[in-house]
């Protein structure tokens, strides 16, 4: 059968897949916004909610995506367009994968600014510029890196950004499996083992219990309407999912892959490796005096610099931590450009250099905005992660739950009755779209009501 092949190209093995799926879902999401937001919301009850996303929404969502990546296998568009014609569904369906697109853009070009802070700490690092430093000096040296505001011109953090969305492109530009292959499969486990080594020396020199207590006590006073809303949008975004990046890759996967086990590994994968940030993190965080919890963005360059700065050797394995840190950050910066080349390459049969080109162009005068101002990266982070990431998550779990020949979801999945397939079917169409909805009108139902009690 011809469709048993993508004409982008195959990942060469289920280990493949799963190391490629996992380096798109591990990045940014889990180093530096995963702490910085749990900072902010409070702690325990905030990563609760988190992953109860990740398990209720997040995996039958992941799961969805490879689905439909594989039984289409083509960009997110274009199947989403012949999977809703093979099942009866309208051609409105491949507003999904076109709202991808964009979202891919927005996401990627904020993402290479703070991926542009990270390259610009390797250096800092690597010069020793945090030896014996303390929390008021790593706070001091961020704000003057990128604190600035316009008409300052942000040169340094102009010029890692742009290196940032180059190197993107050019990867993205050689093809699914050439670029990253080497990437995903020795870089992930060395980071993973560093971060380890990083949570021990913290538990060590820093305040293991008051971290400990931060992000597993629950304490339901500190939830807010937002909170769950970031809690939701971040369990889309720290897996790669509602826009499509899953689903490309989905379709470079072999038959005879297991959705559920591939899907099930990715999640644990992730959630581990952003927990493991959290306990690095944070008892540096609470044992140095100047630095606080809900810093922001800003959280991880100010709280890791004085672990390193502490440590023998410190500067060499801060360097080579957020070294593997942008890496990390590249695998996944690649998945938010894979469904515009793919379908580009498609629909005008061009080459994916050319697109390279034109892509990393239009990403990098988004991003400059996001570079130039803060409050302008906020409002791009804000519309992908709380509004058309849990958009286009609810959009593809409906769709899989409520529009796609059965016989279709089957073969994929590899069963259709028993209670694996009930577990299934009650998780996609009914599960995850009420949490998602349930999660978008929370902050409106909670308006309502204190509106209510005013008035009263
Ligand atoms: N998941 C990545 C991270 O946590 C970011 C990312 C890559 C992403 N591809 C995506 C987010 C697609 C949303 C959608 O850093």
């Amino acid at each position: 059968m011809a469709d048993d092949v993508s004409k982008h190209g195959m990942w060469s093995s289920r280990m493949l897949f799963v190391l490629a799926a996992a380096g798109s879902a591990v990045g940014l999401g889990n180093i530096w916004k995963f702490p910085y937001i749990t900072g902010e919301n409070g702690g325990g009850a905030f990563v609760l909610v988190y992953l109860l996303c990740i398990a209720f929404i997040g995996l039958p969502v992941m799961m969805a995506e490879i689905l439909l990546g594989r039984a289409g296998r083509e960009s997110p568009i274009n199947t989403m367009r012949k999977l809703a014609r093979a099942s009866g569904g309208g051609n409105d369906w491949t507003a999904v994968g076109w709202m991808g697109v964009v979202a891919g853009f927005l996401i990627l070009s904020f993402y290479a600014v703070i991926a542009g802070w990270v390259l610009h700490y390797i250096f800092l690092l690597a010069g020793g510029t945090f030896t014996g430093a303390d929390g008021d000096f790593t706070t001091k040296t961020f704000s003057a890196f990128a604190g600035q505001t316009l008409p300052n011109i942000p040169w340094q953090e102009l010029f890692w950004f742009t290196v940032f969305i180059a190197a993107t492109a050019y990867i993205v530009a050689r093809g699914v499996s050439r670029g990253l292959e080497m990437a995903v499969r020795w870089l992930m486990p060395v980071l993973f083992t560093l971060l380890i080594g990083l949570v021990v020396y913290a538990a060590i020199v820093g305040d293991f219990a008051a971290a400990w207590r931060f992000l597993f006590k629950f304490d339901a006073s500190r939830l807010t309407a937002d909170g769950v809303l970031e809690a939701m949008g971040h369990a889309f975004f720290t897996l790669s999912l509602g826009m499509g990046a899953i689903m490309a890759y989905g379709a470079y996967v072999p038959a005879r892959v297991s959705v559920t086990t591939t899907a099930a590994t990715i999640a644990v994968l992730d959630t581990v490796v952003a927990l493991c940030a959290g306990l690095a993190i944070f008892p540096i965080v609470f044992a140095t005096p100047g630095l606080e919890a809900g810093a922001g963005p800003a959280l991880i360059f100010q709280s890791l610099p004085v672990a390193f700065g502490g440590l023998k050797l410190g500067a060499l394995v801060g360097a080579v931590f957020f070294v593997l840190v942008a890496f990390a950050a590249l695998t996944s910066a690649i998945s938010l450009l894979e469904p515009a080349f793919a379908f580009l390459v498609e629909r005008y049969n061009v080459k994916r250099g050319q697109v390279a080109i034109v892509a990393g162009a239009a990403c990098w005068l988004l991003g400059v905005g996001s570079v130039v101002s803060d409050p302008f990266l906020g409002w791009v982070d804000f519309l992908t992660g709380k509004i058309m990431l849990p958009l286009g998550g609810l959009l593809i779990a409906l769709f899989a739950g409520w529009v796609l020949a059965k016989r279709v979801v089957a073969e994929q999945l590899g069963f259709a009755e028993g209670w694996k397939w009930i577990v299934w079917s009650v998780a996609i169409r009914y599960v995850a779209p009420i949490g998602v909805v349930a999660v978008f009108a929370y902050p409106l139902v909670t308006a309502i009501h204190e509106h209510l009690h005013a008035g009263s």
